[in-house]
């Protein structure tokens, strides 16, 4: 729930990254989003751990919606790791950083005839495919570039894996990829085999996210092992990849239990072992974790702005972000933990509901928590925001978003600056004139 390098002194303050949380407040402001470097490392390295215990060797691709800015391409570049992206801005952000093409990954149900045509000039490693109409689009683009597209499908296994509608992926009523009913994969595998411009390297399929069962993922990966092997005995076509998504849960609340990477590589490596027919190698197994590796390496600081009590005795704190800077609990009521810098440690004896200052009754960042006894001036900190927190960001109300700061070993690292009010009108043309008739 909280990044590794967090701790509370004897004066109940809050230190992250060797740094005291007071003096990051007073040097950058609030709202304020910080990541923890060791924690993100920490998740990389244990990604990279557990792969390599497969054979082949299996490859992390960071899923980059979960947050992506030039710097943490830079991070991940640094440490050999693949990369996710589901957008062109996302691709530009990650070449930009001189990021590997090589290892990148090309994500997305809806991709652009331009995305496409980016990503093959810009020899991504693997296009994901989501549908017909884009395999033609991958078709069309690679053969007027004079190129053979290096293609997965995304395969819809029809698996409910336990979490909120809205972050479920793996059933058949689902937006992405081809389900494997109706024989609606199949068409689509014996098509992408008959384009001349694309190379079917294997399948992917992600089942949705903040999964905390490891059954899911094993079901995953051995429904694609399964494709793999029907395709083997019709047609003798072996995939070399399959790329089995993202979706490890974390901790959020106290009570949450996030899978065991270690044995869920296990199973799928034993799997993978027993399926594999003796003549082909086995397939290289991907994954595609996102909020695993950065959710709680962040955390985000308000201050409390107002305190007050409605009719019902019900007690409100207002804080000076919100919605603008975490959709999450108002997108899919996500819940979230929380603490008070100077009374880190205190018991919680008030019972409140943290809200945020944008314009809306859904604004609420926390409904029902436990708190010390809370003031206005009180820097109120927001654990696990580090996935889908800056990536969902938006400028609702003209609010300007906050800075992402990087803490390590006592020093600070600013990786997106605030925006400011000039930032926020940056796009916008002044009103010049009307037609004639209007006036
Ligand atoms: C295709 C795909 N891969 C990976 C991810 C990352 O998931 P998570 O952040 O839950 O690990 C997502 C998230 O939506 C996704 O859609």
């Amino acid at each position: 729930m909280t990044p590794d390098t967090y701790r509370v002194d004897e004066s109940h303050q809050i230190w992250i990254g060797g740094i005291r949380l007071g003096d990051l407040v007073a040097k950058y402001g609030t709202p304020l989003y910080l990541l923890d470097y060791a924690t993100i490392l920490a998740r990389i390295q244990q990604y990279q751990g557990a792969l390599s215990a497969l054979t082949p060797k299996g490859q992390a691709f960071y899923a980059g919606k979960a947050f992506l800015s030039e710097a943490m391409a830079g991070v991940l570049k640094e440490h050999n790791m693949g990369l996710d992206v589901v957008s062109g801005g996302e691709l530009y952000t990650a070449l930009r950083a001189g990021f590997n093409p090589g290892h990148i990954m090309f994500h997305g149900n809806v991709k652009t005839r331009d995305e496409i045509a980016y990503a093959l000039t810009a020899r991504v490693g693997y296009l994901v495919c989501d549908s017909f109409e884009e395999l033609d689009r991958i078709e069309s683009e690679a053969a007027r570039l004079g190129m053979i597209a290096p293609v997965l499908l995304r395969i819809t296994p029809g698996i409910e894996a336990h979490t909120h509608e809205f972050i479920r992926t793996g059933q058949f009523d689902s937006k992405f990829g081809f389900g494997l009913a109706e024989g609606i994969a199949d068409k689509a595998i014996e098509k992408t085999l008959a384009q001349p411009h694309i190379r079917l390297l294997g399948f992917h399929a992600h089942i949705g996210s903040q999964i905390l069962d490891e059954a899911p993922f094993v079901h995953n990966a051995q429904t694609l092992l399964d494709l793999g092997r029907d395709w083997y005995r019709r047609q003798g076509w072996w995939p070399e990849v399959l790329n089995i998504g993202g979706g490890f849960g974390i901790r959020y609340q106290p009570q949450d239990q996030p899978p065991q990477l270690a044995s869920v590589v296990k199973q799928i490596r034993d799997l993978i072992a027993e399926g594999t027919p003796r003549e082909v190698m086995a397939p290289k197994v991907f994954m595609e974790p996102g909020r695993s590796i950065i959710a709680e390496a962040g955390l985000t600081v308000y201050q409390v702005l107002v305190k007050k009590q409605v009719p019902g005795g019900k007690w409100y704190v207002a804080v000076d972000g919100g919605m603008g800077d975490n959709i999450r609990p108002a997108l899919y009521q996500a819940e979230y933990q929380a603490a008070i810098d100077g009374k880190a440690d205190w018991l919680p004896t008030q019972h409140v509901t943290v809200a945020g200052r944008y314009c809306e009754t859904g604004d609420v960042l926390i409904r029902e928590i436990n708190l010390p006894p809370v003031e206005v001036n009180d820097t109120l900190v927001v654990f696990a925001t580090g996935a889908y927190n800056y990536s969902m960001a938006s400028n609702y109300n003209r609010v300007p978003r906050p800075p992402v700061v990087l803490v390590d070993q006592g020093q600070d690292h600013l990786w997106i600056a605030r925006e400011s009010y000039a930032d926020l009108v940056r796009a916008d043309r002044p009103w010049t004139s009307v037609a004639w008739e209007h006036r």
